[in-house]
């Protein structure tokens, strides 16, 4: 197949690009940037790596035909893509994660065009239970709000010919060639061989669904290539752990590790956990475990393939910050300036 990942030079779309490959499938990419694509650019020039914002989707006849001409399936991972990153801007949030999601779905759907979107488990919110794809949902922030309302939008375009299909991913982990350190498991990854110390917030009661990066992007393949789904609503994940759970893990892994509870710093009470049923029974099982996760994320740190892995590079939404803080300017115009000077533009 043709496909476009759009959102592709971030932590997922980075991981799930090689694998797309392998398969046989030819790439193109659509990405603004906020983190650099320099980090693909081994995959060039079998991978089109487009330099473009998706929010122009739905008013640039032009583009349409750049990103789509061609594609058979749109796999739609642009978005500000966690909780404090969302609340920095939430305008901006919703132009990308809502508006230009169904603009991009109006598009695909016009052409034909299998579309796959990457939603979150955290449209449940605070829920008691194991949550299927037919829980009620409850998000209770910004980014959460986005996502839930963009699924939405896009099961109403449904229509005989044309269904978009909506992962809800689980919270990642693990190594990626476009690392984040603001995942709670890799977090405690980076601190266990940074300062022997990890931090636990709010007595670590609350519970998440947790899926590594690599079986998320292998998910998102399985889907794509499979014609005869069931369903539209995915839930995407592993296995639910308590954070305390995740930090007695830590524990054993690195033995000396010391583990400190402190109190809630923010309002968080996201706190919920999902059953993944409907993929399984589809015929797609994980196979990484948090244990093999983090070994492979502290022997990255540790071995240097890592640069500076305590950058606020690595974290979303200081980064964005970072960029923002420079007045009067978009975050895409600081970076373009950036790679300029720096000369590692990705196109
Ligand atoms: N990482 C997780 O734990 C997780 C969990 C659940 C859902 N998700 C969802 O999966 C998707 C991928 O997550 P990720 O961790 O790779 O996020 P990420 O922030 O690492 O990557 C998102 C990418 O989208 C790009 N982007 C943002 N705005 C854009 C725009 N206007 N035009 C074009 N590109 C734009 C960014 O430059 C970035 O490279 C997101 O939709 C996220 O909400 C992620």
């Amino acid at each position: 197949m043709n496909i476009l990942v759009t959102g592709g030079a971030g932590y997922l779309g980075s991981v799930m690009i090689p694998k797309l490959l392998i398969r046989g499938h030819r790439v193109r990419i659509v990405d603004v940037g906020y983190f650099g694509t320099e980090h693909l650019r081994s995959l060039r020039p079998g991978v089109e790596i487009l330099r473009e914002d998706l929010r122009l989707i739905g008013r640039d006849a032009v583009l349409q035909d750049r990103l789509l001409e061609g594609i058979d399936c749109v796999i739609h991972l642009a978005a500000i893509s966690n909780d404090p990153s969302a609340d920095l801007n939430p305008t901006l949030t919703t132009d990308i994660n809502l508006d230009a999601t169904v603009e991009l779905a109006k598009v695909t759907r016009s052409r034909g065009i299998k579309l796959l979107f990457s939603s979150s488990c955290s449209v449940y919110g605070e829920a008691d239970g194991e949550m299927d794809e037919t829980s009620p949902t409850g998000p209770l922030t910004t980014y959460a709000i986005s996502k839930l309302e963009a699924e939405k939008q896009l099961l109403e375009l449904t229509t005989d010919e044309w269904r978009p299909i909506i992962l809800r991913n689980g919270t990642l982990f693990g190594f990626s060639p476009r690392m984040r350190f603001d995942l709670v498991i890799n977090i405690f990854a980076l601190y266990s061989c940074m300062a022997g110390e990890i931090h636990v917030f709010g007595g670590g009661m609350q519970w998440r669904p947790f899926m590594h990066v690599a079986d998320c992007a292998r998910a998102f393949l399985f889907l794509a290539e499979n014609n005869e789904l069931k369903h539209q609503i995915y839930n995407v994940s592993h296995e639910n752990w308590r954070v305390a759970d995740i930090a007695e893990k830590m524990k054993q892994l690195v033995p000396h590790l010391k583990v400190e509870y402190q109190p809630q710093l923010d309002p968080d009470s996201r706190d919920y956990r999902v059953v993944q049923h409907r993929i399984t029974e589809a015929g797609f099982m994980p196979r990484i475990s948090v244990e093999m996760g983090v070994e492979e994320m502290i022997e990255a740190i540790i071995t240097g393939h890592i640069r500076d892995p305590e950058s606020v590079y690595y974290r979303n939404a200081k980064w964005l910050k970072e960029l923002s803080a420079v007045e009067g300017r978009e975050p895409q115009e600081v970076l373009n300036l950036l790679e300029t000077l720096l000369g590692f533009r990705g196109n």
